[in-house]
């Protein structure tokens, strides 16, 4: 039977029981393929990375290494989040690599967007490798491959496999998850104990806020990016647009425009929200939020982040716009 098809008897995992017959019956398989072996995981906090970092630790224990890189472009608290989760409450062999100045010097002046995804993609895999090099004895490669990266169906990472690890380095692979949708994901994920906002978590490209930040990235602006976003997604948590609008964000474009504050002339850059909903990232309609929710967010935004004069709110369904503006 090929591995990589999905058997027609197996049951969808929709409850917690079901979610742990599936966590136990994974354990067991993993301890058997690894033995006494181990592995390396690349744990960039989204939910399949860390359910399979989850089940492995359960399964191995000190045998895994989680590496998470940040690339300077993660949204604000999230790389404080996953050493939090993996390190401090799972015990997790966790490796932290800030290569934050590495990616953006490579960065600085490039506005091209494939160009900006090549880098980041590139540096990201160098970075892994060196990581990887530094520690003896591993076999094992960990993935959070799911069944619709298999499909090779619409799924994002199918498109844009930036995040996605060369087989180059000559490891067995290990993916637990690889038959699995993604709400079964999130279903074993919770029973696996990973936190809510871990578990229902937006889809979050590889190369981050990068491509939020369009042209050429500065620090300044990648800020503007970052702070703005973390007042949308706080915002929408309160509204309990949480886990219901599909994908939200901002976006700071490379332009100014002319603005007046106490008086004085300001040439600031604007700060666009998408907020949109889907089912296959395929095509997109846009979510219509409550004029007040949107008139709190412009007003926090407005007096939060630094240099910016303007919020405008991104009305274009896909087709004929993409969701992400680069
Ligand atoms: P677009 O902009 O193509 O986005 O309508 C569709 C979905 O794909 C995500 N996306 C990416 N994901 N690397 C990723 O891992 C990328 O380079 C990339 N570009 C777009 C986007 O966030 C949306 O969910």
């Amino acid at each position: 039977m090929d591995s990589n098809v999905r058997p027609d008897s197996m049951e969808r995992i929709t409850t917690p029981e079901l979610a742990e017959a599936f966590i136990k019956e994974q354990v067991a398989a993993l301890q058997k393929q690894i033995g006494d072996g181990k592995v390396l995981l690349a744990l960039s906090g989204g939910v399949d990375s860390s359910v399979v970092a989850a089940l492995l630790i359960k399964a191995i224990g000190k045998n895994l290494t989680c590496v998470h890189v940040n690339h300077g472009l993660l949204r604000k608290g999230e790389a404080e989040q996953v050493i939090d989760v993996f390190r401090n409450q799972m015990k997790a062999n966790l490796v932290y690599v800030d290569a934050t100045d590495r990616f953006l010097d490579k960065l600085a002046g490039v506005s091209d967007p494939e160009q900006k995804r090549k880098i980041i993609g590139k540096e990201f895999i160098d970075v892994f490798e060196e990581e990887a090099k530094k520690i003896e004895g591993v076999k094992f490669l960990g993935q959070g491959t799911i069944y619709p990266d298999i499909l090779e169906s619409h799924g994002v990472k199918a498109h844009h496999n930036v995040g996605g690890l060369p087989e180059k380095f000559g490891f067995e692979l290990v993916e637990p998850v690889k038959l699995l949708f993604k709400d079964e994901v999130r279903v074993v994920g919770k029973q696996l104990g990973l936190p809510d906002n871990m578990v229902y978590r937006q889809p979050f490209p590889g190369p981050g806020l990068g491509v939020r930040c369009t042209g050429a990235i500065t620090r300044d602006r990648l800020e503007a990016v970052r702070e703005s976003d973390a007042i949308l997604r706080e915002e929408f948590a309160k509204a309990g647009l949480e886990g219901k609008v599909w994908q939200y964000f901002t976006v700071v474009p490379d332009y100014r425009s002319t603005g007046v504050k106490d008086g004085k002339r300001l040439w600031d850059w604007p700060v666009v929200i998408r907020a949109v909903n889907t089912k296959d990232a395929m095509t997109a309609t846009v979510e219509e939020v409550p004029w007040p929710l949107l008139n709190k967010i412009t007003q926090r935004i407005l007096t939060e982040v630094k240099g910016v004069n303007r919020v405008l709110y991104d009305l274009s369904p896909k087709p004929c716009a993409t969701i992400e503006w680069e």
